[in-house]
């Protein structure tokens, strides 16, 4: 960090006290939880320099993410999370997993947490984050007990929201951040804009796209290079072409494998017209298409057919390098900032 801008450093260390009193880290920058590329390597390396990690479980199963999280505690002393999908099947184990492994942080993602799931973490003694797609669901999850949110805009890589986090964080960051620590994601690429969150009421911020090409990130050197490459206008979200069959919107790369999805939505809802498929089973079709496409992409390195799942923010990555340094330029970017903006 810039030695003479003491100001500026001080500024940051204040606006940043909250969320890193409530994380255990030294800045409040979380890694948000990338899945396939969010195991023990990347999230070891951003708590160990300051940060703090978040394993993303994924599908994995119970016995899967007991290895995982092991693997991670021999790899850090520093706190990190556990970022739980809310639809898998085994939510209740994966839950328990955590817990005896004493995981601090549990993320439940993917919707609203299932009946029970919040007491059954606070039982353990972790704190639970939610994400708060709407202000309404924040203050009914902050109602329910949930110790901190994230919100995140739709210029965020992976499944996202309809509305951009500029606008959620003016909407939502008056109204609750007094509240719980409330960290904002999607789009950040610069510490500029997490020194702009800050001064709005955030307690912090969580970035995804950011640390993909950090040295440690074990991706494949394909999809890394295919971040380095991009633009914020090659990160498009996916397009649903119609009504009957619902696609979940991610933001990935464009690639082949993109436009193969638009063909095959055409030609299931041909099918669908000409009452060659049922209803159900064409819905399936569309929901199945990208099985396994992430991992495709990250460990197999597979750009072209797999999801390569990016932020609009892919554009201000340009280099692979370690996370610490990607950490100390985003600490400097900000502190500038706040010197400047008192100036
Ligand atoms: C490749 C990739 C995979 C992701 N997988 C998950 C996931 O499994 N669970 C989750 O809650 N969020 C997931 N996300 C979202 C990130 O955790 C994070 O919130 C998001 O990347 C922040 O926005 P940004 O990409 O603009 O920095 C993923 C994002 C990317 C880029």
């Amino acid at each position: 960090m810039n030695e003479t801008n003491t100001v500026g450093v001080d500024r940051l260390s204040r606006r940043m006290e909250r969320g890193c009193a409530f994380l255990g880290s030294k800045v409040a920058i979380m890694a948000g939880a990338m899945s396939w590329v969010s195991e023990r390597n990347l999230v070891a390396a951003m708590s160990n320099a300051g940060g703090f990690g978040v394993i993303a479980c994924g599908a994995m199963t119970p016995a899967l993410l007991d290895a995982e999280i092991a693997a991670t505690q021999a790899l850090t002393e520093r706190p990190f999370g556990v970022n739980l999908i809310t639809m898998h099947p085994q939510l209740e184990e994966l839950i328990a997993v955590c817990a005896r492994h004493g995981v601090g942080h549990v993320v439940l993602a993917g919707g609203l947490p299932p009946k029970g799931s919040l007491e059954a973490i606070k039982a353990s003694g972790a704190k639970v984050i939610c994400f708060a797609p709407t202000l309404a669901l924040a203050k009914k999850l902050i109602r329910s007990g949930v110790d901190a949110l994230v919100i995140e805009g739709m210029e965020a890589g992976g499944h996202i929201g309809p509305v951009s986090t500029s606008v959620l964080a003016q909407e939502m960051l008056p109204e609750i951040a007094d509240k719980v620590p409330v960290f904002v994601a999607g789009g950040i690429g610069r510490g500029e804009a997490i020194a702009g969150y800050l001064d709005m009421g955030a307690a912090g911020v969580q970035l995804g796209t950011r640390f993909v090409c950090a040295t440690e990130c074990v991706a494949h050197p394909n999809f890394k290079r295919a971040f380095i490459r991009a633009s914020a206008r090659d990160a498009v979200a996916s397009v649903q072409i119609d009504p009957r069959l619902p696609v979940i919107p991610v933001r990935a790369l464009k690639n082949a494998g993109g436009e193969l999805f638009t063909a095959k939505q055409r030609e299931v809802a041909q099918r669908l017209d000409e009452n060659a498929v049922a209803m159900a089973e064409a819905q399936l079709e569309i929901e199945h298409y990208w099985a396994g496409a992430l991992r495709r992409a990250v460990i197999d390195g597979d750009v072209e057919h797999g999801s390569v799942m990016a932020g609009q923010s892919v554009g201000m990555v340009t280099r692979e390098e370690p996370i610490a340094d990607i950490i100390a330029q985003l600490m400097t970017e900000a502190a500038d900032a706040l010197r400047a903006r008192a100036a």
